[in-house]
């Protein structure tokens, strides 16, 4: 196994949908093989935005927990292939090292730099209530990677500025205590970094935008067929584009997921004005659904009590490598012992 050591996380915020599989996920399991992985069902970072009222301690309209929100997102993911005996995977409330090291480098990242994200611009102009969590997520992100020692990350394109500022509070750290000690972190992205918003093409895909907003990677290939069928496909174009934003998101859908001669047989139809957009639509439907369906068929097979036993060796080596890690930082930054 390689020595460059790769990490990444998701939320545990509902389900998975085709924007974090072909963004960041089919990546994790690509990567398996060649690195030493490290994934994270974060739910400390979900409870930034999920803590309140409507979510009546943490639970969903569907009566779920953020716990077994958690449980249900490691089942998923182990069904697209994160294979346990490769990689590690775990939760990360279950490893207190990474809020520690959140503490230390919240002392060291820059106020200015935090107000820069524009993930935290987004979300705090949508909410009435604004908490320190919403502010300082991106700490704790870097804390995730860096308790690690990874130097990749494969991310879609939205977590970019977030591992940018990851990269300079490693750096940072390093330069205070004159000691190279966590390495640079680099994004691994794909070819669908940025998939987008069957409904609005203008927004990337998301849960938070609402259901028709998303495809679910486990959902009834039926619910996905409306939510393609009524895709946005007709907005005017912008000058310097050739083909409307909805067009050439289906289009991506298409590449990532049928044989190259079939996208480039839509491309030239498109190009000769002779693309109806039902084929498209059709098409893009029929190749996810052929590509989705082993994931889905795993996920049916997989039961809670395998996964909790997953979770529970993932954290037990997490925390082997988490540990490590903050008794050489406490060290480094020189608290934690009793002065002699
Ligand atoms: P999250 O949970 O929002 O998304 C998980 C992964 O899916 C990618 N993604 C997308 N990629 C392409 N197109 C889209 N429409 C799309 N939507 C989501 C995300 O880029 C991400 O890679 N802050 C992170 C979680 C996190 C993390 C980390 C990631 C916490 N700590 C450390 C890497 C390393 C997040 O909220 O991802």
């Amino acid at each position: 196994m390689s020595t460059v050591r790769v990490f990444s996380g998701i939320q545990p915020s509902g389900e998975l949908h085709i924007g974090n599989w072909f963004g960041a996920i089919q990546n994790w399991v690509q990567v398996q093989d060649e690195y030493d992985c490290i994934y994270c069902v974060v739910d400390y970072h979900a409870i930034t935005d999920q803590f309140g009222p409507e979510a009546k301690r943490y639970r969903t309209a569907q009566g779920e927990s953020m716990a077994e929100r958690s449980l249900r997102m490691a089942g998923d993911l182990i069904a697209c292939g994160i294979d346990p005996q490769k990689s590690i995977l775990f939760v990360q409330s279950h490893v207190p090292e990474h809020t520690e090291l959140a503490w230390i480098f919240s002392c060291i990242a820059s106020y200015g730099d935090l107000q820069r994200m524009t993930q935290f611009k987004d979300k705090s102009d949508r909410s009435a209530y604004v908490s320190v969590g919403l502010f300082s997520y991106p700490v704790l992100q870097a804390a995730d990677i860096l308790l690690y020692r990874a130097s990749r990350v494969p991310v879609g394109e939205d977590q970019v500025q977030h591992l940018e500022l990851a990269r300079r509070i490693g750096r940072r750290f390093n330069s205070l205590v004159g000691v190279e000690y966590f390495p640079e972190v680099e994004p691994l992205l794909t070819e669908g970094k940025r998939i987008m918003s069957p409904a609005d093409p203008a927004q990337k895909m998301s849960k938070s935008l609402g259901p028709k907003h998303y495809i679910g990677l486990m959902e009834d290939p039926k619910e996905s067929w409306k939510k393609i069928r009524s895709a946005v496909t007709d907005v005017g174009l912008e000058a310097g584009q050739s083909m409307s934003p909805g067009v050439a998101n289906l289009i991506d859908l298409l590449r990532l997921s049928a044989p190259a001669e079939v996208v480039e047989e839509f491309v030239a139809r498109h190009a000769t004005g002779e693309l109806l957009y039902g084929d498209l639509k059709k098409a893009v439907a029929e190749s996810l659904e052929t590509a989705l369906a082993s994931i889905r068929e795993r996920r049916a097979q997989l039961g809670d009590a395998e996964v909790r036993e997953i979770l529970k060796e993932g954290a037990k080596k997490a925390s082997a490598i988490a540990r490590e890690t903050m008794a050489e930082v406490r060290d480094l930054v020189g608290v934690g012992g009793a002065a002699s």
